[in-house]
């Protein structure tokens, strides 16, 4: 199975990716988590993406396309991938049709998480990011059991450095330009499947599962 999991900056597609993929084993693959541990580790991509991070705007396409095309042909991936923030232009859309037809895979479902833009500035600036295992968490709305400490893997939690608000509204404003356009393009397809993100973790949780239950008998 191949899942893309599309939304806005802070629509929770790392929260539900986490469990969906726990929940249908599939790999979850993040370009973000991909960019973010590159900058760490300041190996070249990583140093050739920092600055567009930090600002908040897109890391170039041929960037982010040559990644996924290398990830997608490693091997832990033929189970099944949970695709989350790729692709984000229609470009990389485009590349990612080639990629997977010389692998000879395809796109089983496509999920748009959709909410609105005040709160999703509430939920990024109050997210926190643990540095060990990359799992989210919000101050507010989804607390560690221990503050401030992963309840997977006791690591210590972070803020990112894109989440405050000044680099929030320009990566919302980033994604009205250049990722939206992209619901049109998957919209014309017939595995698109939009749904409201601005309820609680669980019900979003659900909704998505019981679509890609369907896709998956589909599929068979
Ligand atoms: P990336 O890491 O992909 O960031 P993003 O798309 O901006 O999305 P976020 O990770 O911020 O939000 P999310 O939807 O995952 O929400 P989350 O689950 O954490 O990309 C970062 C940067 O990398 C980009 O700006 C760009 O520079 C670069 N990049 C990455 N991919 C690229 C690509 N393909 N092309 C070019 N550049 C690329 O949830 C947010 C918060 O809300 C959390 O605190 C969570 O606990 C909480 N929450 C989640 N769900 C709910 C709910 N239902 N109710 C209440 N709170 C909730
Ligand atoms: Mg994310
Ligand atoms: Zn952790």
């Amino acid at each position: 199975m191949l899942v893309i999991l599309m939304g806005p900056p802070g629509a929770g597609k790392g929260t539900q990716a986490e469990r969906i993929a726990r929940e249908f084993d599939l790999l979850h693959v993040s370009t973000g988590d991909m960019l973010r541990s590159a900058v760490k580790d300041k190996t070249t991509l990583g140093e050739k993406a920092k600055a567009y991070m930090e600002r908040g705007a897109l890391v170039p396409d041929e960037l982010v396309i040559a990644i996924i095309k290398e990830r997608l042909a490693d091997t832990d991936c033929a189970g099944g991938v949970l695709l989350d923030g790729f692709p984000r232009t229609v470009e990389q859309a485009e590349a990612l049709e080639q990629v997977l037809d010389d692998l000879s895979l395809k796109i089983d479902a496509v999920i748009n998480v959709d909410v609105a833009k005040d709160e999703l500035l509430n939920r990024l600036t109050g997210r926190r990011v643990c540095r060990g295992c990359a799992s989210t968490y919000h101050i507010k709305f989804n607390p560690p059991r221990v503050r401030n400490i992963c309840d997977h893997c006791s690591g210590e939690l972070y803020q990112r450095s894109d989440d405050t608000v000044d680099t929030v509204k320009e990566r919302l404003d980033v994604y009205s330009k250049q990722t939206h356009p992209l619901i049109e393009y998957y919209q014309r397809k017939n595995i698109y499947h939009a749904v409201d993100g601005a309820r609680s973790i669980e019900a979003v949780f659900e909704e998505i599962a019981a679509y890609l239950e369907k896709s998956k008998i589909k599929g068979n």
